[in-house]
């Protein structure tokens, strides 16, 4: 196997330092892309790892289970681990370092006493159902982005779509603390039937996995409309969503791609212009299922 496996923070080091050594040229240092995941990776990932090859000299991705975003040990255990097959994947891709450091190497006291706050742009949609979540999430997003920063590298970062408002709180993140790194999102990638990929389709059931295609339905219903310039027809989208059996909505909303700020109330009755985000999320069998889509 040609791809490099560090487990410590100083061979992640000492690592990179070479890969960015060895591709740098005089007066052009070289760019590095950070692929931070936690690891059972499908093929939305290897799109992640793919932008990140085709847009750098050198690209080091992440596996970590991060405990600080778990509400509970129970999740937390039950997140898959398949780190050989992983590594087949990264390596294929042409990811040129993995960085899969055990707990301790991350968090050697224990739980960080200090850590990012998401504010209230953390409490909302996913942050309502899962507190939290996005304090832990951007805590160890903030660690690595630093692990991975070296002298004058141009520094790019990169992190799915499908988890739009993770997105829109890293960007925030690294803007609010000057971070200097770019944050690339890359587009969401969906089986031929439209369920956008996820770690946690593999725990539905067949008639689960039917079910759970009337998110992506919902969300191109809002995108035909939009496309039309027609009043966005959220109430149809949602009794399609609420048709469907065992599938539990929890929100449905219309947003402000980088503020997450509602926009439903101005494109509901008047015709849809701009740019928007459609957020949807549902529990479908014993998962929560999350999807969106741009619209306009
Ligand atoms: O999106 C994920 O897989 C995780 O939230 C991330 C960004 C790797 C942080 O643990």
């Amino acid at each position: 196997m040609s791809i490099t496996l560090a487990t410590t923070i100083d061979e992640l080091k000492a690592g990179t330092a070479a890969l960015l050594a060895a591709k740098a040229t005089p007066g052009a240092p070289a760019s590095l892309g950070l692929v931070p995941t936690m690891g059972a990776l499908h093929a939305g990932h290897a799109e992640l790892a793919r932008a990140a090859v085709a847009g750098n000299d050198v690209v080091v991705a992440t596996i970590f289970v991060n405990p600080l975003q778990f509400g509970d040990d129970v999740d937390l255990a039950r997140y898959p681990r398949t780190l050989a097959a992983d590594l087949a994947l990264l390596e294929e891709v042409g990811v040129d370092l993995v960085f899969a450091p055990p707990v301790e190497e991350m968090y050697p006291g224990g739980e960080p006493l200090v850590r990012i706050t998401a504010g209230p742009l953390g409490e909302k949609f996913e942050g309502a159902s899962r507190p939290g979540h996005f304090d832990g999430a951007l805590t160890v997003v903030s660690k690595l982005l630093h692990l991975g920063m070296g002298p004058q590298q141009l520094y790019r970062a990169y992190f799915g779509q499908k988890d739009a408002q993770q997105v829109a709180l890293v960007q925030r993140m690294v803007d609010d603390l000057n971070i200097p790194v770019e944050i690339v999102a890359v587009p969401i990638v969906r089986d031929a039937d439209g369920l956008a990929l996820s770690s946690r389709n593999r725990f539905l059931s067949g008639d689960e996995r039917e079910a759970a295609l009337v998110l992506s339905r919902a969300l191109r219903l809002l995108k035909s409309r939009a496309d039309a310039h027609e009043p966005l027809d959220l109430d149809s989208a949602e009794a399609l969503i609420r048709s469907a059996p065992g599938v539990e909505l929890d929100y449905l909303e219309v947003v402000d791609p980088a503020t997450l700020e509602p926009r439903a109330e101005n494109c509901r009755e008047t015709p849809f212009t701009g740019h928007a985000l459609a957020l949807v999320a549902a529990g479908v069998g014993p998962v929560r299922l999350i999807d969106n889509m741009i619209l306009g």
